[in-house]
């Protein structure tokens, strides 16, 4: 069978493997076609050779996280056959850790745990695989051309908890939040923020393409420029660039008892002049929190596909600007301007 394949550490080492084996039962009772994998951030970065490792013995490593597929079987009984399917990115460690031990993988504490398509485990680009049941996310059949989304949804479902765990340390009442960065994380969690009555910011630097558009349909409001010019001070911001500039920026700029949530990996490697003490001085004065947020466990993928089917199916279907036969994959992995999620797509 078709798997796109790299070899991790090795930059352009990207293949599409033709004769690829058929998934191994030990990776789980519910065998699945696949449909489409969505093709984000992470995926560029293992393709450059900065990230990504491959299975234990294995040289190469089946990209894709973001799954939809099509169970062809289940003995389990969990699904049907024909249901839609996720599959949930990361297993837990082997430890486990006390996160992992309770299903709070991604709150892994020891970095033991796998991912599939990045870590140790094989990815979704693949014309089958595998999973147990617990690992498998069963979709409503309406979401068949965008149910891909469900992944990137998790991580914004999880990053939403977290925020709201937070702001139960005290009486909350947020009202606007700040979204920055317009790509496929920032567009679904300012989705999520309305579907929470909040007003909603939307800051990137595109003037052009889609991403304004998406962002009014949401009844949201758009913003170019820099943080430092917005005229109000969010109670909530979702970091969502990873650029380190808007980074420190929005820590100034996040209102009294206000809660920034950095989403973004930032590749590294560039310094800027920071005064340390004056930002330490003003997350102390203000009550501020700033935390991190990374992947996503069962309880967010459930909450993360009620948010998709209480979505405008549309709405959803615009975030994906290009689909892309297996075939072609190379044209795939290789950005556009007007990007925002692009998927691969193996069958019908
Ligand atoms: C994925 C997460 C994963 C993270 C780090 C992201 O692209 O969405 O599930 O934990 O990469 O590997």
């Amino acid at each position: 069978m078709r798997a796109v394949t790299v070899c991790p550490g090795v930059a352009d080492s990207l293949r599409l493997v033709e004769d690829h084996p058929e998934p191994l039962p030990e990776e789980g009772a519910i065998l699945v076609e696949a449909l489409a994998v969505g093709i984000c951030g992470t995926d560029h970065e293992i393709i450059a050779g900065g990230y990504g490792e491959a299975p234990p013995g294995a040289d190469r490593l089946v990209l894709g996280h973001e799954s939809l597929g099509r169970v062809l079987e289940d003995p389990s009984g969990t699904l049907q056959p024909g249901d839609l399917v996720a599959g949930v990115v990361r297993h837990p460690d082997p430890v486990p850790c006390p996160n992992c031990a309770v299903g709070e993988w991604d709150m892994c504490r020891n970095g033991r745990f796998t991912e599939h398509g990045i870590k140790a485990l094989p990815g979704f680009a693949r014309d089958r695989w595998r999973l147990p049941p617990r690992f498998a996310v069963g979709l409503d059949r309406s979401l068949a051309p965008v149910g891909m989304l469900l992944e990137p949804t998790s991580v914004v479902a999880k990053a939403w908890e977290h925020i709201e765990r937070i702001g139960g340390r005290a009486e909350w009442q947020p009202r606007t939040v700040l979204v920055t960065g317009a790509g496929p994380i920032g567009l679904l969690a300012a989705l999520l923020a309305t579907q929470r009555g909040l007003a909603v910011h939307v800051l990137d630097r595109n003037t052009t393409g889609p991403k304004p558009g998406l962002v009014r349909a949401l009844g949201a409001t758009y913003h170019t420029g820099s943080v430092c010019d917005l005229d109000f001070e969010p109670d909530v911001v979702l970091e969502c660039t990873g650029a380190p500039v808007v980074v420190l920026d929005v820590m100034y700029k996040v209102a009294p008892t206000g809660i920034v949530c950095l989403t973004g990996v930032s590749s590294g490697g560039r310094t800027i002049d920071l005064d340390a003490g004056a930002l330490n001085r003003a997350l102390v004065l203000e009550n501020n929190v700033v935390f991190g947020s990374v992947n996503a466990n069962r309880r967010h993928w459930d909450l993360a596909a009620a948010a998709l089917a209480r979505a405008d199916p549309s709405w959803l279907d615009a975030l994906i600007t290009r689909r892309v036969p297996v075939e072609a994959y190379t044209e795939a992995y290789t950005p556009e301007p007007d990007d925002i999620k692009v998927v691969l797509e193996f069958g019908s």
